[in-house]
């Protein structure tokens, strides 16, 4: 059983008002109680959004963190760092982690990636031709991701027809699928569904984020029938 002390500490509406889908630090509280992270480690927070998980792991486990983003800038992000009090630690980066990450070999001693890894993880080569060779081998690797309960195979649900395109749900996968993907290169592989699956989400709908206010009526038509959250855990092989 996950207890999410960590994420409780911080403001709500800070949390809201930077939230862009399911409750982010939620998410990671629960995946690093599964990860080892120590003081001083350089960690890459890959798809980091707005940053709150950036921010988190700086305040929580003083780690160096890599906060790299493509629809967010750098600039965005660093303002909330230094609002935060963690530009010491957390460093905001604008990249396209399908294209060339700007880091050396071997260089993180962590991999972090949270609700974005599904954008450009989702296929057999990605992780070892862009993550391998930066992670350092038995480094911790911690990615959450919305995934299905099922494999849909890119067809979506009549009732979520309304709702979802082609494209997006094409990046939502089942376990077994993810497991596919990632097992091959992780020792200590664990996958789930998260525990924090129904906080997260309730969180993301009661933000006034406008796309949350949409997804309002997307969730109330899933009615707990096809969308999760899965959490992958082990160490680069
Ligand atoms: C739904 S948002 C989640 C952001 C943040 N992790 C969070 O949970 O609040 C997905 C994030 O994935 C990032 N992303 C998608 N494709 C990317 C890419 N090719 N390179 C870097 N980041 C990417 C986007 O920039 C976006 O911020």
């Amino acid at each position: 059983m996950y207890k999410y002390h960590r994420t409780q500490k911080y403001d709500k509406r800070f949390l809201s008002q930077n939230f862009m889908g399911p409750n982010a630090m939620l998410m990671l509280d629960e995946i690093t109680q599964s990860i080892e992270l120590m003081k001083g480690m350089r960690v890459l927070d890959l798809g980091c959004g707005k940053g709150l998980t950036s921010i988190f792991l700086a305040k929580e486990y003083g780690v160096q963190t890599f906060a790299v983003d493509l629809w967010i800038s750098a600039t965005d992000n660093y303002r909330r760092f230094l609002q935060m009090g963690v530009d010491d630690l957390a460093i905001p980066i604008h990249a396209n982690a399908t294209v060339e990450l700007p880091f050396a070999d071997e260089y993180f001693d962590a991999l972090i990636s949270v609700d974005s890894y599904h954008y450009f993880g989702n296929n057999d080569d990605y992780f070892e031709k862009h993550l391998k060779p930066l992670i350092k081998k038995g480094a911790p690797v911690a990615i959450a991701i919305p995934g299905t309960k099922q494999e849909m195979n890119g067809t979506i649900p009549d009732e979520l027809k309304p709702f979802l395109d082609d494209e997006g749900f094409a990046t939502l996968h089942c376990i077994k699928w993810w497991t596919q993907i990632l097992e091959k290169h992780l020792d200590d592989f664990s996958i789930k569904e998260m525990d924090c699956t129904d906080t997260a989400w309730s969180d993301w709908l009661a933000s006034d984020n406008p796309i949350a206010k949409r997804d309002i009526d997307m969730m109330k038509a899933e009615n707990g029938k096809y969308l999760n959250l899965i959490s992958i855990t082990g160490k680069r092989r």
